[in-house]
């Protein structure tokens, strides 16, 4: 447990130095999931995209109600290669409210990341059981617990009393092979959980079909049949705003998750900013501000290729925006990135200049 504590002690000094002005108060107690206005705007958890530096982008351009972090291994924080699992969890103050999501498969290990996180200062903490990656369901982690109702439980329990007072809540699928809302969404009822995120698809639909939405309405039916007020979020393939605003309503949901549209619109939080709002201009200075504070934060941590994912995000929807992303492609070192999008003036494009 040495190990760990010193773990500790250094992410606590990370987040020491990278703090920035607060957004949210520091010294909130009560329950998020409580406290935010109905209806919830979260930005979803989404693997390599969503880490600190990411949650700040997106902060400034229009805020959602609450954050998540990309997932983080619960049996990988409690072991003695936490290095390389725990830079998921650092945060400043200005993505708050935050919460942490936690994958794997031991009770034991959520009980005690729970506990750290809590110590960490986030505002929640979030269940994996919706990946369907191979790799991780062949672990019988994440969406693989929809088939393991009983060991879903004893994690949810054990994640609970490591959390103390920090709610704890569970995004998950609408079934394994097949739509099962009623016996696993029912089930996941029955727990307290302090909310419950539900992506409209089962683990085999993957990403191949639209999402279900009234299928997650159906789960909304069925925590009031059973005399429960737990927030439900509905998830998937939300384009904008408006439409979340309308999905919510339509299906009595507490809030909307939104993860893939944020790609298509940095500002998708921002009432009133449609994607076509979005001149390139601006596309090119949220990009140059992306590569320097990524820089700022990973610099001789995360290979610089990694930022190169977001290309597509900011160089698109103005002509010669797929030339650009190819020249821009090219480029090994944030600093090198960034000359060459200083030099190109308002109206520039790479083929402009040559
Ligand atoms: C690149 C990427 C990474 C993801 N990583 C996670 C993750 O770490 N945890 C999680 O619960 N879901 C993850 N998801 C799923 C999203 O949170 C969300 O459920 C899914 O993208 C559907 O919502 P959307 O249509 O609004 O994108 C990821 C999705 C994408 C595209």
């Amino acid at each position: 447990m040495r190990e760990v504590a010193q773990w500790l002690a250094r992410a606590l000094r990370v987040r020491e130095v990278v703090g920035s002005s607060p957004a949210f108060p520091t010294c909130m107690t009560s329950n998020v999931w409580q406290t935010i206005e109905r209806p919830i705007m979260a930005l979803a958890p989404m693997e390599d995209v969503t880490d600190t530096v990411f949650r700040r982008v997106i902060a400034d351009c229009g805020r959602p109600d609450v954050m998540f972090t990309e997932f983080t291994s619960a049996d990988g924080i409690c072991s003695s290669g936490h290095d390389r699992v725990v830079h998921r969890l650092r945060y400043t103050e200005k993505e708050r409210p935050l919460i942490a999501q936690i994958w794997g498969i031991t009770p034991e290990h959520y009980e005690q990341s729970a506990e750290m996180i809590r110590k960490l200062g986030f505002d929640g903490i979030d269940i994996n059981m919706g990946c369907p990656v191979k790799k991780i369901i062949n672990q019988g982690a994440c969406s693989y617990l929809i088939n393991k109702p009983d060991l879903a439980t004893d994690i949810i329990q054990a994640t609970q009393h490591g959390a103390g007072e920090l709610p704890v809540s569970v995004k998950t699928r609408l079934g394994f092979g097949e739509i099962a809302t009623e016996e696993w969404i029912g089930h996941l009822l029955d727990h307290d959980i302090d909310a419950l995120t539900i992506h409209g698809r089962t683990v085999k639909q993957m990403s191949e079909v639209a999402a279900d939405w009234n299928e997650i309405g159906k789960a909304v039916k069925i925590r009031e049949r059973k005399g429960k007020s737990t927030p439900i979020l509905g998830n998937g393939d939300v384009e904008n705003l408006w439409q979340a605003y309308e999905l919510a309503e339509r299906y009595r949901l507490d809030g909307v998750m939104v993860g893939k549209g944020v790609f298509r619109n940095p500002y998708f939080f921002a009432h009133g900013w449609e994607a076509e709002d979005v001149s390139k201009e601006e596309k090119l200075r949220l990009f140059t501000n992306h590569v320097r504070l990524y820089e700022d934060e990973w610099q001789g941590e995360k290979n610089f290729n990694v930022m190169k994912k977001f290309l597509k995000m900011y160089i698109n929807g103005f002509p010669g925006a797929s030339h650009m992303r190819g020249e821009l492609f090219r480029y090994e070192s944030a600093s090198d990135m960034i000359e060459a999008l200083a030099s190109l003036t308002p109206h520039q494009t790479f083929s402009d200049r040559i």
